[in-house]
């Protein structure tokens, strides 16, 4: 690190990496956007042309063999992403990883071995852990308000909402809403109930609706939309145990016929909660009380990456570490495990 600041590689170059990243960089003065990479040439290049960085390039490993460069932001399709951690860990950078982990538990191993013994910082874009609401519902957990969570209920529904591109195309993405969305579900809920150990799932994934022509619905792009495939689940469900005796009953889905929406409810032996808007349920003066938390609105992405560069400068631990990374990548390939099983499975 020269001059306190932080010089960021950016590898995939597409639309949450410009949406998202980026923007959220450019927003922190100990923050340099030094280079970037991506399959596609002119992508990269177009990219460092408008954020004046130093370096494009194709290769993930010449862009982390640049001394200069302190830590990356990992931004590929999902089954890039265990290859770009290890090798960034190897070259000594430190690393935040856009969700989905990776595609499977075996790969989060490797990357959790190359991670460790790089002894560089690693944090999972979980991005949903730092909404206000979500910071609200945690801190009141966290000091026992809710008592001892044994049962959360956690559902995110896309009436009509696949995402277009490699998201449906296994050999890309892993998996369709569960890894794609529910990972945002699932490690928000999990997180909320304090990261209880997942022993066995219980799911149904379901492909019933598929592509779709709908007229009049808006959906998350990936910049290329070309040799679409969808072999992928539109929606799943199922019963995630752990080992406190807690347990989550969820559904995700990317495609539906019912009502679009995002909930998660918390079922604690004092009181329970809701996320958005962040709500207490329990008891007071003798009567039922229900009382809504007035969090500030924090725009995620930002206080994702001003986190991630704090953990860096200092070497503190993330709030969403690699060993959550891997939990959660458990569970997720629980689910589909479950699935082709048709039954109960240990995880
Ligand atoms: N946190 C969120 O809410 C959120 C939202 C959308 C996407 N994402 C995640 O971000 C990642 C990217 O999604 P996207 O929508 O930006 O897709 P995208 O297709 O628009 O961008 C991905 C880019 O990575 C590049 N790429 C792929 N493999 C590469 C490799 N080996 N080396 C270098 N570049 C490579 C592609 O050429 C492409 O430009 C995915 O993992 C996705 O799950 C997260």
């Amino acid at each position: 690190m020269k001059d306190g600041k932080i010089r960021i590689g950016l590898i995939g170059a597409g639309n949450i990496c410009q949406s998202a990243h980026i923007p959220s960089y450019l927003e922190q003065s100990d923050a340099e956007l030094y280079a970037v990479c991506d399959l596609k040439a002119e992508r990269a290049e177009d990219v460092r042309q408008r954020y004046g960085m130093k370096v494009a390039t194709t290769s993930i490993d010449e862009l982390v063999s640049i001394d200069e460069l302190d830590a990356v932001s990992v931004c590929t399709w999902n089954n890039a992403h265990a290859d770009a951690v290890i090798r960034a860990a190897r070259a000594g950078k430190h690393i935040l990883c856009e969700k989905p982990m990776c595609m499977n538990p075996a790969e989060a191993l490797e990357m959790k071995k190359a991670v460790e013994a790089a002894g560089v910082t690693f944090m999972m874009g979980f991005v949903r852990r730092f909404d206000g609401d979500s910071v609200a519902v945690r801190e009141a957990a966290e000091n026992g308000l809710l008592g001892h969570v044994y049962y959360a209920r956690a559902s995110l529904l896309r009436r009509r909402g696949t995402p277009l591109g490699w998201f449906t195309d296994l050999s890309k993405s892993g998996g369709g809403p569960v890894i794609d969305i529910g990972v945002h579900l699932l490690d928000l809920t999990w997180y909320l109930m304090g990261r209880p150990n997942p022993v066995s799932v219980s799911a149904c994934v379901h492909h019933e609706i598929g592509d779709y022509k709908t007229k009049g619905v808006t959906r998350w792009e990936a910049l290329d939309t070309d040799n679409l495939v969808f072999e992928t689940e539109d929606s799943a469900n199922g019963l995630i145990r752990f080992d406190n005796g807690a347990s989550i009953l969820f559904d995700v889905s990317w495609a539906i016929n019912g009502l679009n929406g995002m909930s998660v409810h918390l079922y604690g032996n004092k009181a329970g909660a809701t996320v958005s808007p962040a709500t207490l349920y329990g008891e007071s003066a003798g009567y039922l009380s229900d009382m809504q938390l007035k969090p500030a609105k924090l725009k995620g992405f930002s206080e994702e990456i001003r986190h991630f560069l704090d953990c860096v400068k200092t070497g503190r631990k993330p709030i969403a570490p690699l060993e959550d990374g891997v939990t959660v990548q458990r569970i997720l390939n629980g689910i589909y495990d479950s699935a082709a099983a048709g039954c109960e499975i240990k995880i």
